[in-house]
């Protein structure tokens, strides 16, 4: 038998009806905020990530999946959709554009070759936003909002908002000093990658998975204390439009991120529940004031976050958070093959009216129809017989109320919409 690939999955049954329901609110949240979606490939030029993504993240050093293409040449699945949006935005001249701030959503699968574990998987999903064109601090606070009042929406109690200010060049350039100055004793106690991350950048030593239980982590000078006044004023502003939004915070001083392109702000939601699991990082993001002139564009300020699809499924799951399964509006059920014609065309009436329908394609016996309007949650059940197909009276039960009603033929419509309340 041929297997899926490791580290990826099926996604069906009632699984599938929750990920859909969760993607229904997403889209609905991004039309309240007034976000734009854009679609961009799944596979770039490799370069795009060894140049956006940035050289010295795991991401980009270990986890692509990269392949050449019959033209000979050099593709990359994306690893996460930051890169690509920015290509985009460049490509098509976005920055000429009036409309600024622009604000753009995605969604899709992104690759990763990591080793699979609970919430980590090669291929996942990640919803995510990215904004140009103003380094407003508002917008940062924005950003943080939208996961959050996501799950406000989808009634997700149990997350924590961890953020930091990795400040602008000028204060990530005296850190960076600091930092170098902090390690250079402790060189031989650190892991071989850190070792690389001290000559390229010593922000992510703070980030190792391996070290981050050493005592010269605890003891390393904190980005704060090194921030420009411009970057301690933004990061000022942006905590006073989280309070304003009602969003609890804290202030992680070790927060830097697992990507390169970062400036200023950075944060991340912990799902904080009992028994979750090590990847408990729901999402994260930041500000990346200069990742589009790293990609040959202009200086274009920009802050952006992405969530994981199935870390937000799984922290749902583990709350028991209630989500909508859709149901089914009419169930049709003939009463033998030669009602099927009438039936159908119902069907296709009621299809094209707007309501969900099905039928039973089996020729089942009663029993087993009414089991299977369970099954499909269905709201009201449709029987026709001869007598239904000569009379144009359709008999219709509700399936909850178990309660019948007789109705003609032409005023059925009518009758759905008075009862049936849109999803
Ligand atoms: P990231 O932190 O690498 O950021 O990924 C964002 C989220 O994707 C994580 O918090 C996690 O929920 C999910 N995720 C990452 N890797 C995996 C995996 N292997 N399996 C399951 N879920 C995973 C970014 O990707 C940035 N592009 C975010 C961003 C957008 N920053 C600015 N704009």
């Amino acid at each position: 038998m041929i297997q899926k690939p490791k580290g990826t999955y099926d996604v069906y049954g009632d699984y599938s009806k929750k990920v859909k329901y969760v993607e229904k609110v997403i889209e609905s949240l991004m039309k309240m905020y007034n976000y734009e979606y854009n679609r961009t490939p799944i596979f770039e030029s490799s370069n795009l990530f060894h140049r956006g993504v940035g050289e010295t993240s795991d991401i980009v050093s270990k986890e692509t999946y990269d392949f050449k293409d019959r033209g000979d040449r050099d593709m990359t699945l994306r690893p996460e959709g930051t890169a690509g949006i920015v290509r985009s935005y460049i490509e098509n001249k976005k920055y000429s554009d009036p409309n600024v701030p622009l604000k753009e959503w995605y969604y899709g699968p992104m690759f990763r070759y990591e080793r699979p574990q609970s919430g980590r998987f090669r291929e996942f999903h990640q919803f995510g936003v990215e904004v140009f064109g103003s380094n407003n601090p508002l917008l940062d606070a924005e950003v943080i909002s939208i996961p959050v009042n996501l799950y406000r929406l989808l009634g997700l109690k149990g997350i924590k908002v961890n953020i930091n200010s990795l400040g602008d060049s000028d204060s990530r350039e005296k850190y960076r000093k600091a930092l170098l100055k902090h390690f250079k004793p402790h060189l031989k106690e650190l892991c071989s990658d850190c070792k690389k991350r001290y000559k390229k950048n010593p922000l992510r030593i703070l980030d190792c998975k391996v070290d981050h239980d050493k005592k010269c982590m605890d003891k390393a000078p904190k980005i704060l204390d090194y921030l420009s006044d411009d970057s301690k004023k933004h990061f000022e502003e942006v905590k006073k439009y989280l309070d304003l939004m009602d969003i609890e915070y804290t202030v992680n001083p070790n927060l830097v991120r697992g990507l390169d392109y970062y400036t200023n702000t950075v944060f991340e939601v912990e799902a904080d529940i009992k028994d979750f699991g090590a990847n408990n990082v729901l999402c994260g993001g930041g500000r990346y004031n200069n990742l589009v002139e790293t990609l040959s564009g202009p200086k274009t300020e920009a802050v952006g976050f992405a969530l994981g699809m199935e870390r937000l499924m799984s922290a749902l799951e583990s709350e028991n958070v209630d989500m909508e399964i859709n149901t089914l509006d009419v169930y049709i059920i003939p009463m033998s093959e030669k009602e099927m014609d009438y039936s159908y065309s119902l069907c296709q009436t009621l299809r094209l009216s707007g309501f969900s329908c099905d039928i039973d394609y089996m020729n089942r016996n009663m029993k087993a129809n009414f089991k299977q309007a369970d099954r499909l949650n269905t709201k009201y059940i449709i029987i026709i017989g001869d007598e239904e197909v000569k009379s144009e009276i359709i008999t219709i039960k509700d399936n909850k109320l178990k309660k019948e009603y007789k109705i003609p033929a032409d005023e059925l419509i009518e009758f759905l919409d008075n009862n049936i309340e849109e999803d």
